[in-house]
């Protein structure tokens, strides 16, 4: 039996950390590298080995995973002498998990193309609970035999990996997944503020919900948090919700498809990160609607 690839992993956040450490229990050799290094110590303690640059770290593996905040932290990465691409071994496999826009990820594809080795991008769906649980969904764009050969590795952080078309296509489908989601929960956020200020009990409006075709599975595993307006720690940032739904609406610029609703569900973000929430979980804009309805003087954030 062929021994199991060296794997590296670049972004030791709140998604890459737990990530990493489903890989390494999986029994895969691990390298790992964080801009700041004392989130990787765990899992040096746990057996990985720690790499100096994202180039040492290409060095290191056969296949490197990136799970990382956004765009410019990306270029960073991957780019430049200290950079994955530099360090990137001629059968290596580059793993892009992060949510950023597809034209990046084009891009990345094309670079590791010129130096010689396979790229897919593969943003995962689900947050750090199924990060943690290894029940994550990973979309992924790109060669299908790179896929093919990154099934071991996906099988240890997700419930299932789709192959969705070229490099970009798992970069385009998480925007997709990620504007629907933020709409639904800028739903919720109204519909729950109109029920209280009309008098309803919060936790009482969500058992009527959940049992409701009105009920998306968000809305079930927020109820608790946003009854109780819980919203530390956060699984998913307001900001990183900024993030993408601006990435939505500027493919969707491009491409002149109309999303009246996303561009909502974005204001409503951003008015949520520029009054102070934007460290909060991305459900927080359940809180922004108690406040701009008049609701919230009274109440404090947990947490
Ligand atoms: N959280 C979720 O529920 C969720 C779900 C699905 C997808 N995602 C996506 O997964 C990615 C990671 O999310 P997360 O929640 O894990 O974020 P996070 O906890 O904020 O972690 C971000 C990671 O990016 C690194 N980073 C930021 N700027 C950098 C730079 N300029 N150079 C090098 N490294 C940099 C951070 O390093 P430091 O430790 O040094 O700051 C950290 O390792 C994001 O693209 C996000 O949109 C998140």
């Amino acid at each position: 039996m062929r021994a199991l690839p060296p794997i590296g992993f670049a972004g030791l956040g709140r998604m890459g950390h737990a990530m990493a450490a489903n890989i390494l229990a999986a029994g895969f050799p691990l390298t790992v590298w964080n801009r700041s290094a004392d989130r990787a110590a765990d899992l040096v303690t746990a057996g990985a080995a720690a790499a100096a640059t994202p180039r040492d770290l290409a060095a290191a593996s056969e296949i490197v995973l990136t799970s990382l905040a956004d765009p410019a932290a990306v270029e960073a990465v991957y780019s430049g002498p200290d950079g994955l691409l530099a360090g990137a071994r001629p059968d290596a496999i580059l793993v892009d998990c992060s949510t950023v826009a597809p034209d990046l990820s084009r891009r990345l594809g094309e670079a590791a193309s010129a130096a010689g080795v396979a790229f897919l991008d593969a943003p995962v769906a689900g947050s750090v609970k199924a990060a943690t649980d290894g029940t994550l969904a990973v979309l992924v764009g790109g060669d299908r035999a790179a896929f093919e050969r990154c099934a071991g590795v996906f099988e240890t952080i997700g419930r299932v990996a789709y192959h969705l078309g070229p490099v970009g296509s798992g970069a385009t489908m998480k925007l997709v997944s990620n504007a629907l989601l933020a709409t639904i929960v800028q739903g919720m956020g109204e519909a729950i503020a109109l029920g209280e200020k009309a008098g309803l009990d919060p936790a009482a409006m969500f058992a009527v919900l959940g049992a409701s075709s009105a009920a998306a599975p968000v809305v079930n595993a927020k109820a608790e948090a946003v009854s109780r307006r819980i919203y530390r720690p956060a699984a998913f940032t307001i900001e990183l919700m900024k993030k993408d739904l601006w990435l939505a609406l500027s493919l969707a610029n491009e491409l002149s498809v109309p999303m009246p609703a996303t561009s909502a569900a974005h204001g409503m973000v951003a008015a949520a990160g520029a009054t102070g929430k934007q460290a909060l979980d991305f459900s927080a804009v359940a809180l922004l609607m108690e406040e701009i309805s008049g609701l919230a003087e009274a109440h404090e954030i947990d947490g």
